[in-house]
């Protein structure tokens, strides 16, 4: 048993409510390898935000449970070491879809964990969530749940359309739960392509796909139902279409991959969603600068020589939505 106490790591507890408080959201980024969370973590440091490193069953087969831990002990030394006097950084499962799976990351040094129990029938929901919150809580991590189903892949999960959360539900699932924080549907999904032509219209002028509002009526009322409860959104990446050009442009095969306007994003983290999900950004900042480097230089064959510019351009976007979308900079001085 480790805790993520001795690996200099908090739990979201402090983190959400001063974040509903002052009208901000935490960037939950994911992350699978060095480069991402050495971006990660210099964005962080560099505009004093409290951020929560999120890995995914998905990335903890794919770099190693134990590799991960040390790896986010040493990203708090790194944040030090970049001057960052108190890093706030948390540690969190990314949609765990088992208790088995949520107790390992608890004794493995995690200071959250998501349940994802969101396609199981309601009361099995709750009481799924509810056997991991008894768990979690002993150790004081606290516990992310879901209500209302994401279109898209949630791993193993998917669903062609979403169900968006049942604002009359969201009291009892709470409670009966225990639950720290409650990620809704209100119309986003993962990956980069979050909506159908169909779905959007198209700009006259730039031929890019506008896509559709979000469904803040239903924020609205999930709100008014628990005044104060922490909300999370998931798939909430923006797929910003200069990456999507440039990786169009040096090779790649992306078309009409379509996200979240950020106008959105800053509407919803004023308001009591205070962790926004960002994994897709990352993925399609990474590959754009890797193809543009493996495009214009052919003969490359040293990873440093695109990982690097990978990393650097993932460390602007990271500032980026932590300064001008999210607004959890010098939150965490
Ligand atoms: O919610 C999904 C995240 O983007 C993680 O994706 O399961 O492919 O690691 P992954
Ligand atoms: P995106 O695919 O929009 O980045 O969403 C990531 C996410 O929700 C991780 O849980
Ligand atoms: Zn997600």
């Amino acid at each position: 048993m480790v805790s993520y106490k001795e690996l200099g790591l908090v739990n979201t507890r402090e983190m959400f409510a001063k974040a509903i408080k002052g009208g901000y959201a935490i960037p939950a980024f994911n992350f699978n390898n060095m480069e991402q969370l050495q971006a990660i973590i210099k964005a962080s440091a560099e505009t004093k935000s409290p951020v929560i490193l999120q890995v995914s069953k998905g990335a903890r087969n794919y770099a190693n449970q134990t590799l991960l831990r040390y790896m986010a002990q040493g990203a708090v030394e790194y944040a030090k070491e970049l001057g960052w006097e108190h890093p706030q950084i948390c540690l969190h499962l990314d949609h765990g879809d088992s208790f088995e799976l949520c107790k390992s990351c608890v004794d493995f040094g995690f200071s959250s964990v998501m349940i994802d129990a969101s396609s199981l029938p309601y009361e099995e929901n709750i009481a799924l969530t509810k056997k991991v919150v008894d768990y979690a809580h002993q150790y004081d991590v606290t516990v992310e749940a879901e209500l209302g189903v994401l279109a898209g892949v949630e791993d193993e999960v998917s669903s062609a359309v979403s169900h968006y959360t049942k604002p009359e539900e969201v009291v009892d699932f709470a409670t009966r739960s225990g639950c720290d924080s409650l990620a809704i549907s209100i119309g986003t999904s993962h990956g980069a392509y979050k909506f159908t032509p169909e779905q959007c219209t198209r700009d006259p002028k730039t031929g890019r796909l506008v896509p559709p509002p979000l469904a803040f009526d239903v924020l609205d009322a999930v709100m008014e139902q628990l005044p104060g409860f922490p909300i999370v959104l998931h798939g909430s990446s923006s797929v910003p279409q200069e990456y999507v050009d440039m990786i169009n442009q040096y090779g790649g095969k992306l078309p009409d991959a379509v996200g979240i306007p950020e106008e959105q994003l800053r509407k919803a983290a004023k308001s009591a969603v205070c962790k926004i999900n960002i994994d897709s950004d990352s993925r399609l900042a990474f590959t754009a600068a890797v193809r543009k480097v493996l495009a214009e230089k052919p003969g490359e064959f040293d990873p440093r020589k695109y990982c690097g510019p990978a990393r650097d351009l993932m460390t602007e976007l990271y500032k980026h939505k932590i300064i001008n979308v999210l607004g959890s900079d010098g939150k965490a001085e």
